[in-house]
């Protein structure tokens, strides 16, 4: 099939997810490899955010690609009601990666999935009812998860279900104004103790929190916060659930991002990195003190393609090429890197105002102004940001560019040379918002 048909008829026939129909030119892709992928005509692109901060253990691994082929021609689909190998193996090597006394799982098909499953977890195990989540925030876009999301996407899939209660953020959005992070910690975490009192701490279920917030901000937790939210929540039996969909999974530079705390969270939700994205699967992860209320009590809750034998087997092979191949640790080993590239790039070019990643976790602000001014607005584009893009596309680096800011996410096999070739690509690209500049 030529390129132009192909585009077309994608166009023709599928929708396109977050945008406006008649304005979406879709990247064609033939194939990939580790940090790579190719057009049909065979232009290479760095892959500088993993797809959807997805393709952790990098594109196209023949280790995964030959379990999922064993699979196939073994078992696929059996009803979730059986014992089968993948599912006994996944579970018992989740049980081990997990922090603290998580140990039990519950199989879903992505990330929105696991999240639901938790919320419905905590409220039967809980008999509460309202959840708290916050505003720099997205769970995924099924109803009750475009309600626990905070950003614009919420807007138009509103009104939802009720119960749901947004909070600020630990990290305001203009978060250059000087306090320190122990001070930001210790604002936010009383605020929050004031919202549970006025909406009732016996009636609160749970708060899910993205662990670091992934595409509203990249942002890691101000020091104290982790623990002081866990043990604030404790003081009031809410659960927390951890969304560790984009942030699991080595991102940060550890299997979970909650161990940076270190804390434990009640119910931690994973997806994207559990499989790399070679299959769709998510999971949520239980303590005992939830799980245990559904051995004498129902679990409301299934799918078809629970535990289905394909994604499980996928998952299994990811992690033990994580394992074989110390992602997890090359993911922290680099964090120095990308720091080091970040504020080489800040030193260098006018427009970026700021800067911060977590392993291999990171995001960029652009500025137009030396007093900080964001490059575009919230939820705005601008020229600006629409060249930098542009710009990248041509130069064959693929990146998120969002509001006034862009990602730094790339897949968890980057060597350091790949990733200082990557940032020499963004080097050249940042020189097209010099213009914008406003002095
Ligand atoms: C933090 C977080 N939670 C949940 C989701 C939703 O996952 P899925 O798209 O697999 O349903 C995403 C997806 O980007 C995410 O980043």
């Amino acid at each position: 099939m030529d390129t132009k048909q192909m585009i077309d008829l994608c166009k023709q026939h599928t929708m396109y997810t977050w945008g406006r129909q008649g304005g979406v030119a879709p990247l064609p892709v033939a194939r990939a490899e580790g940090i790579y992928f190719w057009t049909p005509d065979g232009k290479r692109f760095i892959d500088f955010n993993s797809q959807l901060m997805s393709v952790n253990a990098g594109h196209g691994h023949k280790k995964i690609r030959e379990a999922m082929k064993r699979q196939i021609d073994e078992l696929l689909f059996v009803f979730p009601g059986t014992a089968t190998e993948p599912r006994a193996k996944l579970g018992q090597k989740l049980a081990e990666l997990a922090p603290g006394d998580i140990d039990r799982f519950f199989f879903t098909l992505g990330g929105a999935e696991a999240n639901e499953n938790a919320i419905r977890a905590a409220r039967m195990a809980t008999g509460r009812q309202k959840i708290l989540s916050r505003y720099r925030s997205y769970h995924g876009a099924t109803n009750l998860c475009m309600q626990l999301t905070g950003d614009p996407r919420r807007w138009a899939n509103e009104p939802g279900t009720p119960g749901i209660i947004r909070v600020m953020d630990p990290m305001p959005y203009d978060f250059s104004f000087g306090r320190t992070e122990s001070e930001i910690t210790e604002n936010n975490l009383r605020y929050l103790e004031e919202v549970i009192m006025y909406e009732g701490p016996q009636s609160i279920a749970a708060m899910i929190i993205e662990t670091v917030t992934g595409t509203n901000g990249i942002l890691p937790p101000p020091a104290g916060y982790l623990v002081g939210l866990r043990k604030l929540l404790d003081k009031y039996g809410i659960l927390l659930i951890c969304d560790e969909v984009m942030a699991g999974f080595g991102r940060t530079g550890k299997w979970f991002a909650c161990e940076h705390g270190p804390i434990v969270p009640d119910l931690l939700c994973m997806a994207k990195g559990l499989t790399s994205s070679y299959a769709p699967l998510g999971a949520v992860g239980m303590r005992p003190k939830v799980y245990k209320y559904f051995d004498d009590n129902v679990f409301w809750g299934g799918l078809t393609y629970n535990s289905h034998c394909l994604g499980l087997a996928t998952a299994l092979a990811n992690i033990e090429v994580f394992e074989e191949e110390g992602l997890v640790e090359n993911a922290a080993a680099l964090q120095a890197v990308m720091q080091e590239e970040m504020a080489r790039l800040k030193a260098k070019h006018p427009t970026v105002k700021s800067y911060r990643n977590i392993g291999l976790f990171g995001m960029v602000d652009l500025q137009k102004d030396s007093q900080g001014t964001p490059m575009a607005a919230y939820n705005s584009a601008s020229e600006a940001m629409t060249a930098l893009g542009q710009r990248f596309r041509e130069l064959g680096l693929f990146t998120f560019v969002r509001w006034g800011s862009f990602m730094a996410n790339p897949p968890l096999c980057i060597t350091e040379a790949q990733l200082r070739e990557a940032w020499a690509v963004v080097d050249e690209a940042l020189e097209v918002t010099h213009p914008y500049f406003e002095g």
